[in-house]
């Protein structure tokens, strides 16, 4: 050991450093940009902590492009203004949300360069319009020396702490680039990330964030990078500032294209969405494509952008103002509206669960119409402080239910009284409570309550209980309003005669629902029993319970040590379980529904024995190569194990096929084993 004699590191140490931080980016931009890791987390996490250990023991060798340098700048007080040598111009936007867009702007581009009806189609590059923020990274040798905002387009601020957190961003380029290279792209975050990130503030009683694009400015513009290395930030490259032209004269690129194509080979995210149309109509084209793809990109857009593709075109139109006539931002339909608060309801569910809603002014958003969102409870509520007669946003993207994300407090009525959660169930007037270490308030109404006997209802009738077709909400609400359906049997006890009382019931209609009620008798254990709505007994609880039991009876009077040992079955399952069962009123119930002809094949009890996936949950994604879903679950099931639809730390495997999305993202990010097909066939034979 010399380390602490001579500060120079020994050449060995040098050069395996220097391999390191190769190695290292290498597979860092496999997994960041290219989504195609070649070595397992475990490796890379190796190569790693080897590197740290030199750089530790020789401090001199450690460098600024060193992948061990992304976090470890110290909190700064405020960020240092920094003039852009080019300036980030921002692009016009055609606010014609209609397809007609792509018209104006193609004609515009023909008029400004003079070409006549018979000049062929203009060449153009179609992207997605990111909805982040812009960012600057300028390179200089091959090295990220400086990161920084637009701020006004002419001077912005030097955020490159923060910036080199993002594992997307390579910290060195390759040999062969420009002297001083500046990319330009926008900092954006992933939808999955940003729900991940909110969860976890919310989870730690932080603040949450109103939508990606905020959480995003947010971590960029945090003063501490220890805090905003938390923040999982993603990036795309779109385009160039200040570049240095190569010394024999003669351009690097002629098109925006190929520019494209030469930052994705210097290793910069470039969105696959990314491609050129020809003329009005390609344009039109893309618009519309991008549209149907909106909802699952994984990523809020606010648009497409369209530029014109020869930079020698692009250098005759020139520029307006601080804003290029080659390019436009053509938008669609917004994902946040404002709208106001006509009232707060409380919903009452299944389970007697009070949901406040808030009804909203029509407002459509994010391609529907929304007329009320969830505020989910009290808690949530209260939080967001919403009331009657603000003015709020509303945010629906992707898949995700509207939301209402934030009050505009400044346009708040004097006076507009706080919200506070009902202490009565606002339909049959029962004590509503909130146990302790619970979110929800519940009506204590039990069936007593029409609102709960209405979900009960639906609840049994759903096609994964004893699906009785047609028995949908508008009917149970007059079945149940009109004392028709008091309690479950009554659904059997139903005639032509009373139906045909009913409003748009014709004779038809009633004999095939009875017809559907008739063939819902005969159903199976699991069915009957998850069709029940017993609390916290979803399927899979009752396919385990009747596995176990094999006959009703039997879990009927079977104590709570001996529920416990239903694999699976916790003390909270087994206690509601026992209260379930201890009712009389709903021994009733089950033993009406019996005397009116429901029935299943009862079995004899399974031992309990252990499967190779007891006490496993795993989640499936993407297309499998011989299994569909169905089977895969099927297999996964008689092994034992569970299904389950998100993945989280308790996920035991991912089982992975082609085109897994953002479950696979999780599940890697979360270190959650990731199976293939014959993985899954290894653990159910033993082989692995
Ligand atoms: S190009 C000369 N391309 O939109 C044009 N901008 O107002 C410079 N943006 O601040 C920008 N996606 O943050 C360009 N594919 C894209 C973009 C994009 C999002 C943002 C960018 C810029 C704003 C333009």
């Amino acid at each position: 050991m010399t380390s602490d004699l001579f500060s120079t590191a020994d050449p060995t140490s040098r050069e395996r450093a220097e391999q390191l931080r190769r190695l290292l980016q290498e597979h860092g931009h496999r997994y960041y940009v290219l989504d195609d890791p070649s070595i397992p987390d475990a490796e890379y996490d190796h190569l790693f902590r080897e590197l740290q250990s030199i750089e530790a023991q020789h401090p001199d060798l450690v460098t600024p492009d060193s992948p061990t340098q992304r976090v470890g700048g110290k909190a700064l007080a405020a960020f240092v203004s920094v003039p852009h040598a080019i300036p980030m111009l921002s692009i016009r936007t055609e606010t014609d949300t209609e397809a007609s867009g792509a018209l104006n702007f193609d004609a515009r581009v023909r008029r400004e360069l003079e070409l006549d009806a018979s000049a062929p189609a203009v060449d153009y590059v179609t992207e997605p319009k990111f909805d982040g923020l812009a960012m600057s990274l300028r390179y200089e040798a091959g090295v990220l020396v400086q990161a920084a905002t637009r701020g006004d387009g002419t001077v912005g601020e030097d955020v490159t702490q923060n910036i080199r957190t993002i594992g997307q961003i390579p910290l060195r380029l390759p040999q062969a680039v420009p002297q001083v290279l500046e990319v330009r792209g926008e900092v954006y975050m992933r939808r999955d990330d940003f729900e991940f990130l909110n969860r976890r503030q919310r989870d730690s009683g932080q603040k949450t964030f109103v939508n990606p694009r905020n959480a995003a400015a947010g971590a960029v513009r945090q003063l501490d990078p220890g805090i905003a290395a938390q923040r999982p930030l993603s990036f795309f490259a779109y385009g160039v500032g200040e570049i240095s032209q190569p010394a024999m004269g003669g351009a690097l690129f002629a098109t925006h294209f190929e520019l494209l194509q030469a930052l994705k080979a210097w290793g910069f995210p470039v969105s696959e969405l990314a491609s050129t149309a020809q003329g009005a109509d390609g344009l039109t084209a893309y618009y519309e494509s991008i549209g149907r793809q909106r909802d699952n990109l994984g990523f809020d857009i606010d648009g497409v952008v369209y530029k014109v593709n020869s930079l020698a075109l692009q250098a005759r139109m020139g520029f307006v103002t601080r804003e290029p006539r080659w390019a436009v931002a053509h938008k669609f339909p917004a994902q946040e509206q404002l709208t106001t608060v006509l009232g707060i309801e409380v919903q009452v569910g299944r389970t007697g669960k009070l949901t406040p809603v808030a009804r909203l002014a029509p407002v459509f958003v994010g391609g529907v119409t929304v007329t009320n969102a969830t505020l989910h409870n009290e808690d949530e509520a209260r939080r967001k402080d919403v009331r009657v007669g603000d003015t709020v946003t509303v945010r629906r993207a992707g898949d995700v239910i509207p939301e209402v994300v934030a009050v505009v407090l400044d346009k708040r009525l004097p006076g507009a009284p706080e919200f506070s959660m009902l202490r009565q169930c606002p339909v049959c007037g029962s004590a509503a409570v909130r146990e302790e270490g619970e979110v929800d308030y519940r009506c204590t109404g039990g069936l007593f309550c029409s609102a709960q006997r209405k979900q009960a209802v639906l609840h049994f009738a759903q096609r994964r209980a004893v699906e009785v077709e047609g028995l949908g909400d508008k009917l149970v609400d007059q079945l149940v309003d009109g004392e028709l359906v008091r309690t479950l049997p009554d659904l059997y006890r139903l005639s032509v005669s009373t139906l045909a009382g009913l409003e748009r019931m014709a004779e038809k209609s009633g004999q095939n629902l009875l017809e559907a009620l008739q063939k819902s008798k005969v159903t199976t254990l699991p069915r009957f029993l998850f069709g029940l709505g017993i609390r916290h007994v979803g399927e899979a609880t009752a396919k385990e319970l009747a596995r176990h039991f094999g006959k009703l009876d039997a879990i009927m009077d079977a104590s709570l040590d001996q529920l416990l040992q239903v694999s699976d079955i916790g003390p909270v399952v087994a206690e509601s379980l026992h209260t379930f069962f201890a009712q009389a009123h709903n021994r009733e119930v089950i033993k009406d529904l019996r005397d009116c002809g429901v029935c299943w094949s009862e079995g004899e009890p399974a031992p309990v024995v252990s499967k190779p996936l007891t006490g496993k949950t795993l989640v499936i994604t993407g297309t499998l190569p011989s299994l569909s879903r169905d089977e895969a679950r099927d297999l996964i099931e008689a092994a034992g194990g569970k299904v389950a639809g998100s993945v989280s730390k308790k996920t035991s495997f991912v089982l992975a096929g082609t085109e897994s999305g953002s479950k696979l993202d999780r599940a890697l990010e979360l270190g959650v084993a990731v199976l293939d097909e014959t993985g899954l066939r290894g653990l159910l034979d033993g082989s692995a």
